[in-house]
């Protein structure tokens, strides 16, 4: 049987406030200069990522696939990803691996020429759970279904806790991790709860390849949980984890000292892309606002993602820079919330 807890996400996403209640990138202050010495049009937000040409440091995060109705949802996605020349991912493929004839939802990204793919798969799949661990050649079909050039490997914890399907074993996966990153090049990738200084160090030590952080600050899974709850159930944890996490600023501080590092989780302009860079990251990902102006077309992504770029060219231009690397020497003001997270952690 197809699950719908896809779909049911996609839907639950679009129409209900989801968000953590407090967005810690609006904490960065930047300063900016008011004699910048730089003229708009000569500012490039190209880069490289191990080796691909991207035209800008943003990407599409990982997001859905795997129901009938989601296919038209990643192509509009794709075209808007190849015709920027910007990274996207796909949603956890274990439905396509479970029912190959869900595998067109996910390899309609691959028809287009989407410069940077990540395939995906969740963490507490690498083990045995009430179904058995997802095997090496599983793994395999999922990064070739799109033609991935990454593999991310989902962090979902919060979220398996909470749902009355969730996966409940979390014993078992790193040794695991560590074995596919061998065969693999993997990000690791939080889904809206943050890595910890700790989780980052061990995912170096065995050979992944980036993190992209998932923090708190935009979508968060307990919530869309708590829309979903059964009420059959009578142990309610969905609202009592809602705002639970490590703010996204605070995961991309350590982490882009260790690793390359994807900024995300309530990523929501192209101004914070701009404070995830002055952190470290390479990139920023935003999930949520791409899927619902793919909800409405190819056309409205690509309308997003230059509002993207025009804004994030607008605060480099503010603060004088002239590419992606002068944005490391701005300086900015940690305030509110964020500043607690700062000095205690
Ligand atoms: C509809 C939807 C489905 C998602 N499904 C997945 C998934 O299958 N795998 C995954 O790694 N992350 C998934 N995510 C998490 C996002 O990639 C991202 O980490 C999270 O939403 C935080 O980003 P945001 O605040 O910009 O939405 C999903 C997000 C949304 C909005």
């Amino acid at each position: 049987m197809i699950s719908n807890r896809k779909i049911e996400h996609v839907r639950i996403i679009a129409n209900e406030n989801v968000q953590h209640d407090h967005n810690y990138w609006n904490d960065i202050e930047i300063v900016q200069k008011s004699m910048p010495e730089v003229n708009l049009d000569d500012i490039d937000i190209s880069l490289e990522f191990y080796g691909i040409r991207l035209k800008a440091p943003i990407i599409i995060s990982s997001m859905t696939g795997g129901h009938p109705e989601t296919k038209k949802i990643n192509e509009n996605l794709a075209i808007a990803a190849a015709e920027k020349g910007i990274g996207m991912g796909v949603g956890s493929e274990r439905a396509a691996i479970e029912h190959p004839e869900l595998g067109d939802t996910f390899s309609i990204v691959s028809e287009y020429d989407v410069p940077l793919r990540i395939a995906n798969i969740g963490a507490p799949q690498l083990i045995d759970q009430r179904k058995p661990a997802l095997t090496d050649e599983n793994i395999e079909y999922a990064i070739q279904l799109i033609k991935a050039h990454f593999l991310a490997v989902h962090f979902n914890f919060v979220q398996e806790m909470i749902q009355p399907e969730g996966d409940t074993n979390g014993y078992g996966v790193y040794s695991r991790l560590e074995s596919i990153a061998k065969k693999f090049n993997i990000i690791a990738k939080e889904t809206g709860a943050g890595f910890s200084k700790t989780d980052i160090i061990n995912f170096k030590k065995i050979g992944i390849k980036a993190i992209d952080v998932g923090g708190r600050s935009g979508t968060s899974f307990s919530a869309v949980e708590a829309y979903r709850r059964n009420s059959d159930s009578n142990i309610d944890t969905s609202t009592l984890f809602w705002n639970w996490g490590i703010p996204s600023p605070i995961s991309v501080k350590y982490s882009s000292g260790i690793l390359p590092t994807i900024a995300s989780g309530g990523i929501r302009s192209g101004v914070d892309v701009f404070k995830g860079l002055i952190l470290g990251a390479k990139m920023a990902g935003s999930a949520s606002p791409f899927l619902k102006a793919a909800l409405v077309s190819d056309r409205e992504v690509v309308k997003l993602i230059e509002q993207f770029e025009r804004q994030l060219k607008i605060v480099m231009l503010l603060t004088g820079c002239r590419n992606l690397e002068d944005i490391r020497n701005v300086r900015y003001v940690i305030t509110g919330r964020l500043s607690e997270w700062w000095s205690q952690y």
